[in-house]
């Protein structure tokens, strides 16, 4: 397909959110050429795209697709994260001229995204892992984006991605957030927010379902009710909204005929991993991907039915209550999704900006939400240590919320109902409040069974006990 003139950029990849962006793209105005593995998915998309076809420029494979860009090209792919990144980077790489750019808009993991960069920068090649959040809707019409590579490929990159990506008031969700896999981590940090996000509401459900005894449309006016308040945000949004929606045959809630098994791609677990790869740990986001893959297991769940759970248990908390306990654990998930982000840049010398992070999710993500305007107010006011939970009006919020979610926590517990994310972010508050903790116990078993050696809160040094009694 000869065209006559080069385009600003390519993609490379038109699923689902591929594809909307090469739109996004096209209807800013931008000249797009676009390819796909399946070269018969190209004529298909562009008579999908009705006049935005002006602005794009099929192509048949990757080589031809890079003889359309102009100089020096930028190539966003768009396709499935792991093996075919590596086969789309060998195809690319004998057509590539020092000095072009390959973009990976996927979910892949920063690890690959880093080894990428340092394997392609030897041969004068950059390559940008790019963190893309907030679906087809978010590609579409204004995606939030989490830019990785260097402040050449930035300065190049800058101008068509603020062009297409989401606006939080004036102020165009994406920024640089750091050099070679920083935009990947960001982002699936964000993944795990989200993971932590939607397991807490999950159990807020099951409360309200199984404790309650709440139908679906109740429980709907209940979420429905807090995007007025402290709350608001695009997943509580959605989740009033999917538990009002019938099934067309039998007129039932649908969500009441789903299968109670979530998958995951990975992101999540990735963000459990990373941490504890750290020295960190994001206990909430640990805790939604154990559900997710304890839900799997719908046979042995069936087969577990039958062991006891407690006789009775404290009455369920009311609606208001819920919500405050979901104010603070919401609080406490995020902060730490931030000291993940705060230790990898530590780790990597990426010195990312949280203050900038938290305004780039507060429109066109999937964790839009009302409580990022205020954690980037945290942010740059300087938390003390650095921490979210230290920030005056995150204190005084946590002082607010904190009673609600420990009578939450506790009226699950007596119940026997699951709230393994909620009780993590209790767990995770209760034990940073300690000042006198209780891991000097674990300090004097160390020290018995293996001689590790402990320090004394009385004297300076490395000691051991002489265990006899
Ligand atoms: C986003 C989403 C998106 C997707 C992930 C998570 O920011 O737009 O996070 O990337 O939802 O793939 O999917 P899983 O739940 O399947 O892990």
């Amino acid at each position: 397909m000869p065209h006559s003139s080069q385009a600003e950029i390519g993609v490379y990849g038109l699923g689902t959110m591929g594809g909307a962006l090469a739109l996004n793209l096209a209807e800013k105005g931008i000249q797009v050429a676009v390819a796909d593995y399946d070269p018969a998915r190209v004529p298909e998309f562009l008579a999908q795209s009705g006049s935005l076809s002006d602005h794009l420029m099929g192509y048949q494979d990757l080589p031809t697709l890079l003889s359309g860009l102009s100089r020096p090209r930028k190539l966003l792919m768009m396709i499935p994260s792991g093996a075919p990144v590596d086969a789309a980077i060998a195809a690319l790489r004998p057509h590539l001229d020092p000095g072009d750019m390959i973009i990976d808009g996927g979910n892949s993991d920063f690890n690959d995204t880093r080894r990428r960069s340092a394997d392609l920068a030897k041969s004068g090649l950059h390559f940008v892992g790019m963190g893309v959040s907030g679906g087809e809707d978010g590609a579409r019409h204004g995606p939030s984006m989490m830019v990785g590579g260097t402040e050449e490929t930035w300065a190049a990159l800058r101008p068509q991605l603020e062009t297409i990506a989401a606006r939080f008031d004036d102020d165009p969700c994406v920024a640089h957030v750091g050099p070679d896999g920083a935009g990947h981590f960001v982002k699936t940090v964000h993944n795990g927010i989200e993971y932590a996000d939607m397991q807490m509401l999950a159990e807020l459900y099951g409360l309200m379902r199984d404790g309650s005894g709440w139908p679906a449309s109740q429980i709907s006016a209940v979420f429905e009710s807090w995007q007025e308040g402290p709350l608001s945000s695009f997943l509580v949004e959605i989740t009033a909204h999917v538990l009002k929606v019938k099934d067309a045959q039998s007129g039932q809630p649908l969500v009441d005929l789903i299968l109670d098994q979530a998958g995951q791609k990975g992101t999540g677990r990735w963000t459990a991993i990373e941490a504890l790869k750290l020295g960190q740990s994001a206990t909430t986001i640990e805790a939604a991907v154990a559900a997710r893959s304890w839900s799997a297991g719908k046979a042995l769940r069936n087969a577990a039915s039958s062991l006891p759970g407690p006789a009775g248990g404290i009455a369920m908390p009311d609606a208001a209550t819920l919500a405050m306990g979901f104010e603070a654990a919401r609080i406490l998930s995020h902060a730490q999704g931030f000291r993940v982000l705060s230790a990898a840049s530590e780790e990597f010398a990426w010195d990312l900006d949280f203050a900038r992070i938290a305004e780039i999710w507060r429109a066109g993500c999937i964790i839009r939400s009302a409580l990022l305007d205020d954690l980037a107010a945290a942010f740059h006011a300087g938390p003390p240590m650095g921490e979210l939970m230290l920030a005056p009006a995150m204190q005084n919020r946590l002082a607010a919320t904190v009673p609600a979610l420990r009578i939450t926590v506790l009226a699950a517990l007596s119940a026997g109902l699951p709230v393994p994310s909620l009780s993590a972010a209790l767990g995770f508050y209760d034990s940073l409040r300690q000042s006198r903790g209780n891991t000097n116990l674990t300090q004097a078993q160390r020290d018995f069974f293996g001689a590790h050696g402990f320090r004394r809160i009385d004297r300076d040094g490395e000691f051991h006990g002489s265990w006899t009694v």
